[in-house]
């Protein structure tokens, strides 16, 4: 097997591949061999060094996500047989310990930490798919419990977790507004069926808001769902917000600034942090996985890949995501 190993802090270049012999299952676990593996945002700031508390101090492997199939079974697991496709959940690299990530080519996991898949879906799409879906998901239906008819503006229109945002929010019966700060990709989106939302604003003006107000007669928008939430885009954002509206930050994109929270006030609104590891904590999270897993089984959900890489082009792979020109998910493939 090989793995990726980020040797220190730093650019694409920190980024190694070491060789070792093929991992055997203890007790309870199973071995997986990757077919795919998402990659995450999270990743590149993990190998700068902006994100210690989930990847430790070099030298570590990144990945939150992978998937793929069942190689070896080990002693006392009864609901596992191999050559079964799995995913591996969101708790399965913390289960490993501290650095332990999915960019592997094979996988040694507790049997729990993985959930069987459904017929139908593409193998390079099984360690690409619950993120984004879940991030989605998890904040606007089963955290803020969206109603039909529910204005939803979502920011960084071309990332895999916004396209997948749509998604949900179409499925759910609400209106879906993106905005991306690149023109260009305004028609690569609108050229995109998985990217469904109903328009699509480019906020490289800065009066891009008063577009977004028309777009919803003058309403506000009742959920706002954001990964940058930063200095005048998040003011902005926040006077956007219908009475009684919702806020949802859950990335880091932008650079924290100070904003002006007064209109939360008027209106009566809120801003709230997501994190989907909130799920995991609840005990909902195989419920989550199956709609998920059904949703893309069935073709109600579809994952938008922008590109795949080889794992051992891991360096190129990092440095595209980096440029920011792609829209929708990267997966490395092993
Ligand atoms: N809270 C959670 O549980 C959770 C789970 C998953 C992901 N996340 C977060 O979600 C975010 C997106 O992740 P991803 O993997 O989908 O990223 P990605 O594929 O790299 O997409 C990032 C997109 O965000 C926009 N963007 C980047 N920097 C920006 C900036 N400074 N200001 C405004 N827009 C910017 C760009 O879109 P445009 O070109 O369209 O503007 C870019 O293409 C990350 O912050 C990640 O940490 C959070």
């Amino acid at each position: 097997m090989y793995r990726v190993v980020v040797k220190g802090f730093g650019d694409v270049d920190q980024l190694t591949i070491v060789e070792s012999p093929d991992p055997t299952p203890g007790p309870g676990e199973v071995v997986v061999r990757l077919t795919s593996i998402g990659m995450n945002h999270a990743e590149l700031m993990a190998r700068r060094g902006e994100y210690r508390l989930v990847s430790g101090n070099p030298p570590f492997t990144p990945g939150l996500e992978g998937g793929g199939v069942i190689v070896a079974v080990g002693d006392g697991v009864s609901d596992r047989t191999l050559d079964q496709r799995v995913i591996l959940t969101l708790e399965a690299p913390a289960s490993r310990g501290l650095g332990q990530g999915t960019y592997q080519s094979h996988y040694a996991v507790a049997a729990s930490k993985t959930v069987p898949v459904p017929d139908g879906i593409d193998d390079i799409l099984l360690g690409a798919l619950w993120l984004p879906f879940l991030t989605a998901w998890g904040c606007l239906v089963w955290k803020q419990n969206m109603q039909i008819g529910d204005r939803v503006l979502i920011p960084a229109a071309s990332s895999s977790v916004a396209i997948a945002a749509a998604q949900v929010v179409k499925y759910y019966g609400g209106t879906a507004i993106g905005t991306t700060t690149r023109p260009d990709k305004v028609d690569r989106l609108a050229a995109l069926p998985a990217a469904c939302f109903d328009h699509v604003i480019v906020t490289q003006d800065k009066n891009w808001w008063r577009e977004a107000k028309q777009l919803v007669q003058g309403k506000g928008y009742d959920i706002i769902f954001d990964p940058v939430a930063a200095g005048e885009f998040l003011n902005q954002e926040i006077r956007l917000l219908a009475p009684q509206g919702t806020l949802w930050i859950y990335g880091l994109l932008g650079r924290p600034d100070t904003v002006d929270v007064t209109p939360l006030i008027r209106k009566m609104a809120s801003m709230r942090g997501w994190l989907l590891n909130e799920i995991a904590a609840s005990g909902s999270e195989q419920a989550a996985y199956r709609h998920v897993l059904d949703r893309v089984a069935d073709g109600t959900y579809r994952l938008p890949v922008a590109e795949t890489f080889a794992l051992r082009d891991v360096q190129t792979a990092h440095a595209v995501m980096a440029a920011g020109d792609h829209i929708g998910k990267l997966i490395l493939l092993p």
